[in-house]
């Protein structure tokens, strides 16, 4: 099917990332936010990234304008009715991502593709919530979605090919790189990242080293562009936790059992860059 019109649900890191790059690539995107204000947040975040792609020389600055033409955000729903694919990317809540699915069902025509960014949660609950679950798929980017390359597309037991390839052929379009993979919790990326950044806070807690040593360590002596720390306050602590406990429902297996440290750092509110301090702190503007 022909994509054209592309909405997104949630001006977040990821939501608003995906918007930028579906407007980059030709899209018209509406985005639909809890506020107004968060709305506009999410369109001054945008206009001040692609200035710095400007800054950069990799983009004309006309090409700003007509980017931020094709792109409309709102708290109003019903915006996303005339969609061809909306890409909900909310937080790891599955009752709220049910209710959506649920609203979107009830709104959208039945030839939209509806998809999830969701890292861990089962997307066949999300299908089973409409009246079209072979139209619904997920589709994950990754952090940061205007950077990284590549995006699972997940296909739960009852996605249709068709959704399946208009999802790869929409991530191609975004100049991204589908991988297919089953609807199982963690998918591939963060099934097997998420052991990892586990046990580096595991470590930290056992005192082996300090974190910035840990982070030098996985950087320079394993080329990672980032180390354990810096990409858990990336990604954020709070998202970190849930995708985790997501994975320990799933498997229980221990190595997704998320270290006491990470859940007392999520209830102190110390949730990584967005929040200025995490492992780290931002205040400084790292
Ligand atoms: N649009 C297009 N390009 C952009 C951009 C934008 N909005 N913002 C930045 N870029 C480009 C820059 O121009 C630059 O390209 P260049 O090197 O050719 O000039 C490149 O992206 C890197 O940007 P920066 O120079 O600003 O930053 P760094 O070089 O410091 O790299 C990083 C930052 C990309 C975050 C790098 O450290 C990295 O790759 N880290 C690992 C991130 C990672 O592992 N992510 C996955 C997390 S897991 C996940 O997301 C799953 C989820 O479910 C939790």
């Amino acid at each position: 099917m022909q994509i054209k019109r592309v909405g997104i649900i949630g001006s977040g890191i990821m939501g608003s990332g995906i918007a930028e790059c579906a407007a980059r690539n030709g899209y018209e995107v509406v985005v639909r936010s809890r506020s107004q204000s968060t709305a506009d947040a999410l369109l001054a975040g945008i206009e001040k990234s692609l200035g710095k792609q400007v800054e950069k020389g990799k983009l004309g600055s006309d090409e700003v304008d007509t980017i931020l033409s094709r792109m409309t955000a709102t708290s109003d729903f019903s915006i996303l009715a005339d969609c061809d694919l909306v890409i909900e990317s909310v937080l790891e809540d599955l009752q709220t991502k049910k209710h959506l699915f649920l609203e979107l069902d009830r709104i959208c025509p039945d030839s939209t593709i509806l998809a999830t960014n969701t890292s861990t949660l089962p997307v066949i609950e999300l299908a089973m919530e409409t009246g079209r679950p072979e139209k619904v798929c997920g589709i994950h980017f990754f952090n940061p979605a205007t950077v990284m390359k590549l995006v699972e597309i997940v296909r739960p037991i009852t996605a249709s090919n068709d959704t399946i390839e208009s999802a790869k052929e929409f991530a191609r379009s975004c100049a991204k790189t589908p991988v297919e993979v089953r609807d199982q919790a963690g998918f591939v990326v963060n099934a097997l990242l998420f052991p990892y950044l586990n046990n580096a806070i595991r470590l930290l807690e056992q005192g082996v080293a300090s974190l910035e040593d840990i982070d030098t360590s996985m950087k320079e002596g394993c080329g990672f562009p980032m180390g354990p720390f810096a990409l858990l306050d990336l990604i954020g602590l709070d998202t970190s936790l849930s995708i985790l406990d997501a994975l320990y429902e799933e498997y229980r297996d221990p190595n997704y059992a998320a270290v006491p440290l990470l859940r007392r750092m999520v209830s102190a509110e110390l949730l990584g860059k967005k929040s200025g301090r995490g492992f780290y702190d931002y205040h400084g503007g790292k």
